[in-house]
C-alpha cells in the first residue's frame, strides 16, 4: 500500500538534496518499494545546461542500478515547490513509462501538501515503447 505521509516527507528528503545553482528550482523525487525502502532523487545540475538531470530520473536510474525494477515498486511523488502539484517534464514521463509499470501510482505534489494521483500509463499516452523498435 503507498504510504503518502512517508512519501510526502521522503521527498521533501530528497528535494533537499538538490543541486541547482542555475535554475534555484529544486525538485524531489521518491520511490517507495514494496521491501518498505525508499529511493530518493534531486535534480542535479550543470554548468552546461543540457546536462542537468531531473529528479525522478535520478531517482529511477538509482532504482536500476542498486539491482531494483519496476516489479519492486509500490508507488512515485513527486514534489516542488510550485502553486499546483509539480507536472513532470517529457523526458520523464518518457523514462517512467519504460522503468515503472503501467499501473503504478504516481504522486504529484507541493509543499503545501496538494497532491495529485495518476496511474503511471495515464502521464503519457501513445508512449514509444520496445513494441515500436
Ligand atoms: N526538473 C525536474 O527535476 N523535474 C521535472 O519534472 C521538471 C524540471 C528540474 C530540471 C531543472 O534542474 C529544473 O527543474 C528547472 O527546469
Amino acid at each position: 500500500m503507498k504510504d503518502i505521509e512517508k512519501l510526502f516527507e521522503k521527498a521533501k528528503e530528497g528535494r533537499s538534496f538538490a543541486y541547482t545553482p542555475y535554475s534555484h528550482f529544486k525538485v524531489g523525487a521518491a520511490i517507495q518499494l514494496k521491501n518498505g525502502e525508499y529511493i530518493l532523487g534531486c535534480n542535479v545540475e550543470n554548468a552546461s545546461y543540457g546536462l542537468c538531470n531531473c529528479a525522478e530520473r535520478t531517482a529511477l536510474f538509482k532504482m536500476i542500478s542498486e539491482g531494483y525494477n519496476k516489479d519492486d515498486v509500490e508507488a512515485m511523488m513527486i514534489i516542488g515547490d510550485t502553486k499546483d502539484p509539480i507536472s513532470p517534464c517529457g523526458a520523464c514521463r518518457q523514462v517512467m513509462s519504460e522503468l515503472l509499470s503501467p499501473n503504478t501510482p504516481i504522486v504529484l505534489a507541493n509543499l503545501k501538501g496538494d497532491f495529485k494521483e495518476f496511474l503511471n500509463k495515464d502521464l503519457l499516452p501513445y508512449q514509444f515503447d520496445d513494441s515500436d523498435l
